[in-house]
């Protein structure tokens, strides 16, 4: 009986269970210009795991990962009620240190974002201003971070080159080890894929896989089959509400509400 429970708490989901989650959204509201926007948000994000946010155009799913590192406080209008725990902390609490927070919660963007320097510039562009590194602490970090994007194989001998000289898909990948060189607990993605080929959004998936036995991962997608090969947990969004969450087993197999299985069929959602 013992052996039993001792095997069972090796097994790293049982273990996952019992951790608090590393994010906790609890009755967010989101207002911009007193629309509301997102309503009653509750979501917990567990640790090493891939979070996938699905919906349709428009249902807050970009609104809901830009609250979770304070992006959205620079939108005019934005007003929110509720809260967002980070490590069991509020993220909204006085004197909190947003930059500290973005470094702990890093986010890729739908449309990679690579600045006009060379490919091992881009990787050190956040890092560098926090922390004095020598050459060699550059160069260490360079390779891991290009390494656990998947990209070091193609770049290796052209990091001086500029990063907008590679191809969409492989400026993301960079863009995922700029953002990863900051050694975030969680990486926010919002829809990274959706401009990449079939080969270049496979590249990113697998990497997901790899990373998030180190990374806590929020993923923004608008493709279903995507979420359903990378997703560990799916929550489905229609007009700034949660209609449904669970594990991807229980929203693919078992999903309990009529609009989440319409969305599922047929990416339509009558919200
Ligand atoms: N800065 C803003 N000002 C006014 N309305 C906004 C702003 N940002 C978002 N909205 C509105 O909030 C709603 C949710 O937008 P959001 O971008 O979060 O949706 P989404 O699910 O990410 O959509 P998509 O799949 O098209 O990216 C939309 O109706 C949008 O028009
Ligand atoms: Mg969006």
């Amino acid at each position: 009986m013992i052996q039993e429970v001792n095997s069972e708490l090796k097994d790293s989901s049982v273990v996952t269970k019992l951790e608090a989650p590393v994010l906790n959204v609890s009755g967010l509201d989101v207002f911009i210009n007193k629309t509301n926007i997102l309503k009653d948000i509750n979501l917990q994000v567990p640790r090493n795991q891939i979070t996938c946010i699905i919906g349709p155009s428009g249902s807050g799913k970009s609104t809901l990962i830009r609250s979770i590192n304070r992006i959205n406080d620079d939108v005019l209008g934005y007003e929110k009620q509720g809260d967002i725990h980070f490590q069991n902390a509020s993220i909204f609490k006085k004197n909190i240190d947003v930059a500290s927070l973005r470094k702990n919660i890093g986010m890729v963007f739908q449309k990679p974002c690579v600045f006009p320097k060379s490919i091992a510039e881009n990787v050190l562009f956040g890092i560098q201003h926090s922390k004095k590194l020598s050459k060699i602490e550059k160069a260490e970090i360079v390779e891991k971070q290009l390494k656990a994007a998947a990209l070091w194989d193609e770049v290796s001998q052209r990091l001086d080159q500029r990063g907008s000289s590679l191809s969409i898909g492989q400026q993301q990948r960079l863009c995922i080890s700029r953002t990863l060189a900051m050694e975030p607990q969680v990486i926010l993605l919002d829809e990274p894929t959706s401009s990449l080929d079939p080969v270049s959004s496979r590249a990113i998936e697998k990497m997901m896989l790899d990373l998030k036995e180190q990374y806590t991962i929020v993923f923004v997608t608008h493709n279903i089959q995507q979420a359903k090969r990378i997703a560990d947990r799916v929550v489905f969004m229609c007009e700034g509400e949660i209609i449904e969450q669970g594990t991807t087993n229980e929203i693919f197999t078992k999903s309990k509400h009529p609009k989440t299985r319409s969305y599922l069929v047929d990416e339509y959602c009558d919200c």
